[in-house]
């Protein structure tokens, strides 16, 4: 057996599993799908999601991959032969985002270099869409690439890999500064925000729901899947994450810190843009609701809106600011590429770690370079919407079956709670085995009933269906023809 890598401490640990969760989910998805879906409303279904959902499947990732000592699909496997497949159906879909993730990232980079000069200072949407993006006139039109976008891929997945490169250990001198400063900086921009003319109009919106909103099953299944992809969960990256823990370490009192870690973030991050959108609003004399057009573009416009409001130290500000996007970027998008690498790493000691994550970055990068065209934006809003959308509530969903139907959910809560002072008590086994799993089938089903009526966002139907179902459809059949490649593997070893 050879020796396994594990967290120097817990705190590292708990730092890197924040850094994991706090990113992009929550600094560019959480508001625009807040704005989307109507604002406090929103709120309040994120954070039952998180009580109901989100933190009872992160602590049975957790306390499974610290069990298992391995990753998500041999993790699995232990539960119950041939289950491995759930492990790669999750990683299959891990690899999507990665690879859509670090368009967005790319942006970010765009930003970052732009933020010496504030260069969008004067137009902020222009600047986006016309500078940034160089957005095409639909998604039937590709457009070539967009050449400041291709740019910032590069160094987005150059700095990746250089941090993925040492593997486990180079996360502790990183995720120091990754998981502090991001307070700092958006405690700065929210003094801002919520000084402005017209605020008060934004946080209305952000913190009084409209409680009629809740009925609507699509706001539901948009909460839940957010909350999964923001903590990271149901997708297999925590049970890597729980495999590199000592077999006796707490789990519980950490789960529960890199929750609340991870919900401050994108409250924070929420007050920030909805302030502003107050304020954009009040300037041109419109609703809230209608100032700028919802979707995956709403932040890198409000947050560079923000910036350019600043009375002093823009620049610096921007620098920061998208600094520290990066930086939030960076430990995610590590945890992709580490969740995909690690059960690789269980199945070849041998072979070196920075070989496999070349391999696992390389492929991400190909696969993400429809979304660095000029009609990337609309490639990658298809994706995100039925992969991280649907995908990622239905493996979340079969993690659950698997632990609650072929295991017991009981077995996994004691070894939880012999390692943790804060007992699970057996209402988290009722929620494993019935509850979780029939809400997310009722609302699976609902919702995407609703999909076949209405085509998302006005997109063709074709587009839809390349672009958001054959990925999902793919997905299953890719995880069938990995687990069989490296059943043979294991039987040659
Ligand atoms: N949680 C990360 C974020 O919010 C994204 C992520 C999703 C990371 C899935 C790992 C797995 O930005």
């Amino acid at each position: 057996m050879f020796n396994r890598q594990h967290w120097p401490n817990n705190w590292v640990f708990i730092l890197a599993a924040i850094g994991s969760a706090a990113g992009l989910g929550n600094l560019w998805r959480f508001p625009y799908l807040t704005y989307e879906y109507g604002g406090g409303a929103f709120v309040v279904a994120i954070i039952v999601a998180n009580l109901l959902v989100g933190i009872p499947i992160l602590l049975l990732e957790l306390g499974l991959g610290q069990w298992a000592q391995a990753a998500a699909p041999t993790a699995l496997e232990k539960v119950k032969k041939h289950f491995s497949v759930v492990g790669w159906f999750s990683l299959t879909l891990v690899f999507f985002i990665v690879s859509y993730y670090m368009a967005v990232m790319a942006w970010g980079v765009n930003y970052l270099a732009s933020s010496f000069t504030v260069a969008w200072a004067s137009d902020p949407t222009a600047y986006f869409f016309e500078n940034v993006l160089q957005l095409s006139s639909g998604v039937d039109n590709v457009g070539g690439f967009a050449w400041p976008v291709v740019a910032g891929f590069v160094v987005a997945w150059l700095l990746v890999y250089f941090s993925v490169w040492r593997g486990v250990k180079s996360v502790s001198s990183v995720v120091k500064w990754t998981a502090t400063i991001p307070f700092v900086v958006l405690a700065i921009l929210i003094v801002r925000a919520l000084t402005l003319e017209g605020a008060q109009d934004g946080l209305r919106l952000f913190l009084l729901p409209d409680w009629n909103a809740l009925l609507s099953p699509q706001l539901w299944i948009a909460a839940f899947s957010q909350v999964f992809f923001s903590l990271s969960v149901g997708i297999g990256v925590m049970i890597a994450y729980g495999s590199f823990k000592p077999q006796n370490s707490e789990i519980t009192k950490g789960a529960l810190t890199i929750a609340a870690g991870n919900f401050l973030v994108s409250f924070m991050s929420g007050l920030v843009v909805f302030g502003t959108l107050g304020y954009m609003a009040a300037q041109q004399g419109v609703a809230v609701t209608e100032v700028v057009t919802a979707g995956p573009a709403l932040v890198f416009v409000v947050f560079p809106q923000a910036i350019a409001l600043l009375p002093a130290l823009n620049a610096l500000i921007a620098v920061l600011f998208f600094a520290m996007v990066l930086m939030l970027a960076i430990d995610s998008a590590f945890s992709m590429v580490e969740g995909i690498a690690a059960p690789f790493k269980d199945m070849w000691p041998n072979v070196s770690s920075k070989k496999i994550a070349a391999v696992v970055s390389l492929l991400g990068f190909i696969a993400g370079l429809p979304f660095v065209t000029k009609a990337g934006l609309y490639y990658l809003d298809i994706l995100d919407h039925f992969v991280s959308g649907y995908g990622l509530v239905l493996s979340g969903l079969l993690e659950a079956i698997v632990i609650g139907w072929f295991w017991k959910a009981a077995d996994l809560r004691e070894f939880i709670n012999k390692h943790s002072d804060i007992k699970l008590g057996k209402a988290w086994d009722v929620l494993i085995t019935y509850l979780i799993p029939l809400f997310l089938i009722y609302l699976f089903v609902i919702t995407l009933q609703a999909e076949f009526r209405v085509a998302y966002e006005g997109y063709p139907v074709e587009a839809l269906l390349y672009g958001g179902v054959l990925p999902l459809i793919l997905a299953p059949f890719i995880a069938l023809g990995v687990k069989k490649l490296t059943n043979k593997e294991r039987v040659s070893e």
